[in-house]
């Protein structure tokens, strides 16, 4: 078993890979961060001189780096959504397992391709279902395998995306239109949620699947009378609109500011004049209700197993703060809990006389990392993955993944004609 740091390459080399490449510094016996390939020369500068990468190991892209020999023994792609299947299968070609960004691939047809690429080429793929490893939901697995709620009945999911968060990456950024970024927002924010109601029912696998969903609120005849089109141009609701850029991204320190201050990345630091005129010009100073965006901002989605459980998950954008919930039903128990509060109650059916139900609450805060505690953990599994020992029960190998995307291409199938039940198909 090889125990020395695992040579990694970061392809994308944005937002999501340096969380991941943190554990090069965290725990740098575990993986050691020896090339950089990114087209952004700013960001490819930046990585290589905080990790150490001499110049002939820095690449333009993910093709140029699989078209020379091998020198790492991984790869963390964190480009973004839609390119990760063209990125992805060269390296894999090339000989490196891969870390892999969700969503894995954009449609079926892709996805397909790129699980069975990782199969000829014999290479690991993981994707980066950070969720799985969140103590939160790695409890609940644990207390459903060990039997103790009996055999899921219902698996109720929600996830609730604060006004925020919505605006900034659904109705004015990087996923708000889909022809652009080719990821529907169910694809895009919740196929964490759909993966992790996959990963809960174990080897049940979906059988149909049906949505709705629509953009209701960020539309044109929604916007505030008197809005202009940019809140720092022309806008005389500046100070008062909830959806105000000003009030969001200056008057606020940080509203998922990572985005929002990407083009300003060159200057070391920005002043707010700087981030004032840039608002006057970037996506993300355009009014929110006159955006280009085409996602929904709510959707429901109902799956059925092929045992006869059923599935529900709503997302629903725009909310005062953002949390996902779980709602668990068995034939001997229930679990339900709150993410952002890191607890959940499992309620046993106790029938002895003068009993109901014997609740146990799970309290499992944890600081320090993001997505729940689930980000670097992820990375050590993969880390073990790729050494090859034996992985975790969050482990989110690709084929296993699978049917968590197929599950989201079909549920948007569904929503685009009106909620007509689409068969799952492995
Ligand atoms: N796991 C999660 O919870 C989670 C959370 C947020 C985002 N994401 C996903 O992470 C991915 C990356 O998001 P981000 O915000 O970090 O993106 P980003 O835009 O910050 O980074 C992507 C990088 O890829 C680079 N790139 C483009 N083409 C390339 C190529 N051919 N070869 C190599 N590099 C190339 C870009 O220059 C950019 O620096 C997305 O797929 C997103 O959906 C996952």
């Amino acid at each position: 078993m090889n125990k020395k740091p695992l040579k990694t390459i970061i392809v994308g080399g944005g937002h999501r890979s340096l969380t991941y490449a943190a554990l090069s510094e965290i725990e740098s016996n575990k993986m050691e961060i020896v090339g950089v390939a990114d087209p952004n020369e700013v960001r490819r500068n930046s990585i290589a001189e905080r990790f150490g990468i001499p110049k002939e190991k820095c690449f333009s892209t993910a093709e140029e780096l699989a078209g020379v020999p091998k020198f790492a023994d991984a790869v963390i792609n964190g480009t973004m959504d839609h390119i990760h299947v063209e990125t992805t299968i060269p390296l894999l070609k090339a000989g490196y397992d891969v870390l892999l960004e969700k969503p894995f691939s954009v449609n079926e047809k892709e996805a397909r391709n790129l699980v069975d690429a990782a199969e000829k080429y014999g290479r690991k793929v993981m994707v980066c279902f950070v969720l799985r490893y969140a103590p939160f939901y790695k409890k609940i697995k644990e207390l459903i395998l060990s039997g103790e709620i009996g055999d899921i009945i219902s698996i109720q999911t929600c996830e609730y995306v604060s006004y925020h968060h919505m605006s900034t990456s659904h109705v004015r950024g990087k996923w708000n239109n889909s022809d652009k970024c080719h990821s529907s927002m169910l694809l895009a924010k919740c196929c964490h949620d759909i993966d992790i109601m996959m990963w809960l029912m174990s080897e049940t696998k979906p059988a149909l699947v049906s949505s709705f969903g629509c953009n209701k609120q960020f539309r044109i005849e929604n916007a505030p009378e008197k809005s202009g089109t940019k809140c720092l141009v022309d806008c005389p609701l500046v100070d008062e609109c909830l959806y105000s850029a000003k009030r969001l991204y200056i008057d606020h320190p940080d509203r998922w500011s990572f985005y929002v201050w990407d083009r300003l990345e060159h200057l070391e630091n920005p002043t707010i004049e700087d981030k004032v005129e840039l608002l006057k010009t970037s996506p993300y100073g355009i009014c929110a209700y006159k955006c280009d965006n085409n996602v929904v901002d709510h959707q429901t989605v109902s799956v059925l197993f092929e045992n006869g459980a059923t599935g529900t998950h709503n997302m629903v954008g725009g909310t005062s703060s953002g949390t996902r919930t779980i709602h668990i039903t068995g034939t001997k128990g229930v679990i339900k809990g709150d993410f952002e509060k890191a607890t959940f109650t499992l309620s046993k059916i106790d029938p002895r006389p003068g009993c109901e139900h014997e609740d146990t609450v799970f309290d499992l805060k944890i600081d320090n990392d993001t997505h729940g505690g689930g980000d670097l953990d992820l990375v050590r599994d993969f880390v073990a993955y790729a050494r090859g020992e034996k992985p975790s029960i969050s482990c989110t190998s690709i084929s296993d993944s699978l049917s968590g995307h197929l599950v989201v291409f079909l549920a948007d199938k569904s929503r685009e004609n009106s909620g007509i039940p689409e068969k799952v198909t492995f």
